[in-house]
């Protein structure tokens, strides 16, 4: 394999999970059928994605002092992750979120940044893939995404509108709905229903001709965005336990599959794949799926590629496989 490494910026949280039967609304109190602790941050989680999809994978965010630190930290080294980029800030806490999960799967999340937010130093990479979201400081992502020679990959997550100033560093932006509207300061995205028109209003995030947006659509899959065409790669069917950290697991995944040298189109069946196991399993980054499992549900193993140097992943597809 041409796979050089996967190099992720950003958020590392204790997640504190509760089962509810419902979601809690404005000045409701729900009694939880149980909690359990488990570890995420949109960093953290994309980091063992990737991992478990078999990149050689390289950490780098703020923890704080104390158990939860040192503990997300041992769990992120037991999936083989290089976290000599992470740093313990004094007098910090390490990043929280609170998450409640009702029974048919849906979520809400509240995370107190902790740590995350008081990151100030990273340095930009000289390879592979470079993967980021939105829960550490723009200001400290931006001479990463602007230094850096690699595939430049930022999900938009949670919808920061200062992230914007990311985008023309990007290669490709990864956001879901929600996210797309909130960055075009739209009223609403079309529906699942219309590609041609999510697309339309994708292109809006574009910067250069070369960039491509990947929308990340649930149920429905993902669509991919390029200036001149787009290609839909729907979802597996699966019964979701929670659907916590499987927009993590997508970036994750996929920006192993291009560290190898694939092609977008070629590594988004196997990123939704990843996406859909993910729901499968209770939490975020303990959630995540190992290759063989990713394989096996796409129904074939990701083809075997010639030792080569990286090449920017957005090539023009043949046009039977545009929708
Ligand atoms: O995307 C899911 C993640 O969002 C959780 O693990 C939580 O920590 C928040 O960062």
């Amino acid at each position: 394999m041409a796979a050089l490494a996967v190099h992720i910026f950003g958020s590392i949280n204790l997640d504190i999970i509760t089962s509810l039967d419902h979601l809690p609304r404005p000045g409701e109190t729900v009694m939880a059928g149980a909690t359990a602790r488990l570890p995420g941050g949109k960093g953290a989680n994309q980091a063992v994605a990737a991992a478990r999809m078999g990149a050689e994978t390289y950490m780098a965010g703020a923890v704080g002092e104390g158990d939860s630190g040192r503990w997300m930290l041992s769990r992120l080294r037991a999936d083989g992750i290089d976290v000599s980029g992470v740093v313990t800030l004094p007098g910090a806490d390490t990043g929280t979120a609170y998450i409640a999960v009702d029974a048919q799967g849906e979520n809400q999340i509240i995370v107190v940044p902790g740590a995350n937010a008081q990151w100030r130093e990273a340095a930009a990479v000289s390879g592979g893939v470079l993967l980021a979201q939105l829960e550490v400081p723009v200001a400290t992502l931006l001479p990463v995404f602007a230094g850096s020679r690699a595939i430049r990959i930022l999900n938009g997550a949670p919808a920061v509108l200062e992230g914007r100033a990311l985008f023309e560093h990007v290669d490709i932006l990864i956001v879901n709905q929600h996210e797309v509207t909130a960055f075009l300061g739209l009223d609403a995205v079309p529906g699942n229903d219309d590609m041609a028109a999510i697309a339309e209003s994708a292109r809006g995030l574009l910067c250069r001709e070369d960039q491509a947006v990947v929308v990340t659509l649930g149920a429905a899959g993902a669509l991919a965005v390029h200036a001149d065409r787009h290609l839909h790669v729907p979802a597996l069917p699966v019964i979701p336990v929670d659907t916590i950290g499987a927009g993590d697991c997508f970036c994750g995944a996929l920006a192993a599959l291009l560290d190898e040298g694939r092609g977008l189109e070629e590594a988004l069946p196997y990123a939704a794949a990843a996406a859909a196991l993910c729901t499968l399993g209770q939490g975020a980054a303990p959630a995540m799926p190992m290759r063989a499992a990713v394989e096996d549900l796409v129904g074939r193993p990701a083809p075997e590629k010639p030792a080569t140097e990286h090449a920017l992943p957005i090539k023009k597809p043949s046009a039977a496989s545009l929708s």
